[in-house]
């Protein structure tokens, strides 16, 4: 435990590796043309979500992108995908910036079960198709809290709220892989190397409905990247016809990081030396978008820097720990998506 939270906090094990990135892999050469593709993408305004954002809709224009984040005014959500297609096309192309059928924002709170399933059925009732799938919003916040549901604040947005959208978008990413010829269908789950950072028993299933104020809040964060990771491996074990894999993106200054400094006095301390222990964002979308696009990802897999295996905790390797995850989440989610 202190041995990986000084590993964390100090040595930002994957950044340099991240900085350097997949030996070979460069977006721009080697991000096949995404033009038939449709996308969705969690916490596309965010930090790292909203560039790779940008990055897909550059390769090819994505037949459909989808932008889902927390709900804001039509206002703000048609500024996001002006900025967003600005950027990707050029502000000078005036047809491409202005095409209303390209980019889309979906309401999308991951705390609320009501929430993510009218993104799921809003996204749904206009797509037969979904090939790549990014699990990429996230928090990671001091303050213990609960979901609408009761969860664990962490646990409910970053694991449940993206288990039960893969769950009800299933259907459509199965169908869309049964299409012939064979479609690469994906889903890329952003996970962290602070999944290691859980508590002992992994997941503390009968203290999941409190606030958890007795871990520490890296605990809380790392028990629900963990189990995002064990959501990684259900997927990948249960549906070999869709490639399922998850990653550490580095660590990158984004929204998380300026959450925390608000919050944590030891982050405020090490603010001056974040820079020397980060990637930017660039970097850090690498990530995501060689899981997204690569032919040599294997499925089940957790990558830590650039498409390197990364370094499991020992209980993400237990195959016993994905399959009372799985059973647990059915009893949670049985209500809102029965199986
Ligand atoms: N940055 C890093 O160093 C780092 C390291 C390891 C893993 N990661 C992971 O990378 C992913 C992206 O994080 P980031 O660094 O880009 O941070 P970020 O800039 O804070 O982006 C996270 C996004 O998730 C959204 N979000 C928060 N709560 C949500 C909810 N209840 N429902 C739906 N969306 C919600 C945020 O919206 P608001 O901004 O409106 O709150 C934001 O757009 C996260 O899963 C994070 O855990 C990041």
């Amino acid at each position: 435990m202190v041995r990986d939270l000084l590993r964390i906090t100090l040595l930002g094990s994957s950044n340099t590796t991240a900085a350097r990135g997949f030996p070979g892999f460069d977006p721009a050469r080697d991000i096949p043309s995404l033009q038939d593709k449709v996308v969705l993408i969690t916490g596309a305004a965010g930090g790292l979500g909203r560039q790779t954002a940008v990055e897909i809709a550059r390769h090819g224009r994505p037949r459909r992108l989808y932008l889902a984040d927390l709900p804001r005014d039509q206002v703000a959500s048609e500024a996001l995908l002006r900025e967003i297609k600005e950027e990707a096309y050029g502000a000078e192309d005036a047809a491409a910036v202005t095409d209303p059928s390209s980019l889309f924002f979906l309401d999308l709170d991951l705390q609320s079960f009501e929430s993510v399933r009218n993104c799921a059925a809003r996204f749904a009732a206009d797509n037969e198709q979904l090939h790549l799938l990014i699990l990429n919003a996230g928090v990671l916040r001091m303050a213990p809290a609960l979901t609408t549901e009761g969860y664990e604040f962490h646990f409910g947005i970053n694991y449940l709220g993206h288990a039960l959208l893969s769950r009800l978008l299933l259907p459509v990413l199965l169908r869309t892989a049964a299409n012939k010829p064979k479609k690469d269908v994906r889903v890329v789950v952003i996970s962290s190397e602070g999944h290691t950072m859980a508590p002992k028993a992994g997941v503390e299933y009968d203290k999941i409905k409190t606030d958890c104020a007795h871990l520490m809040y890296l605990k809380r964060y790392g028990q629900s990247k963990l189990a995002l990771i064990g959501l990684m491996k259900q997927l990948s074990r249960e549906h070999p016809q869709i490639t399922t894999i998850a990653v550490h993106p580095g660590r990158i200054v984004t929204g998380l990081a300026q959450g925390l400094w608000k919050e944590s006095n030891i982050a405020r301390w090490t603010k001056g030396i974040a820079p020397l222990l980060c990637v930017p964002v660039s970097k850090g979308i690498q990530n995501h978008l060689w899981a997204a696009t690569s032919p040599d990802v294997v499925s089940g897999t957790y990558y830590e820097p650039v498409g390197i295996p990364g370094t499991l905790s020992p209980t993400a390797q237990e195959e016993v720990f994905s399959k009372k995850l799985r059973e647990w989440t059915d009893e949670a989610l049985k209500e809102i998506a029965p199986l």
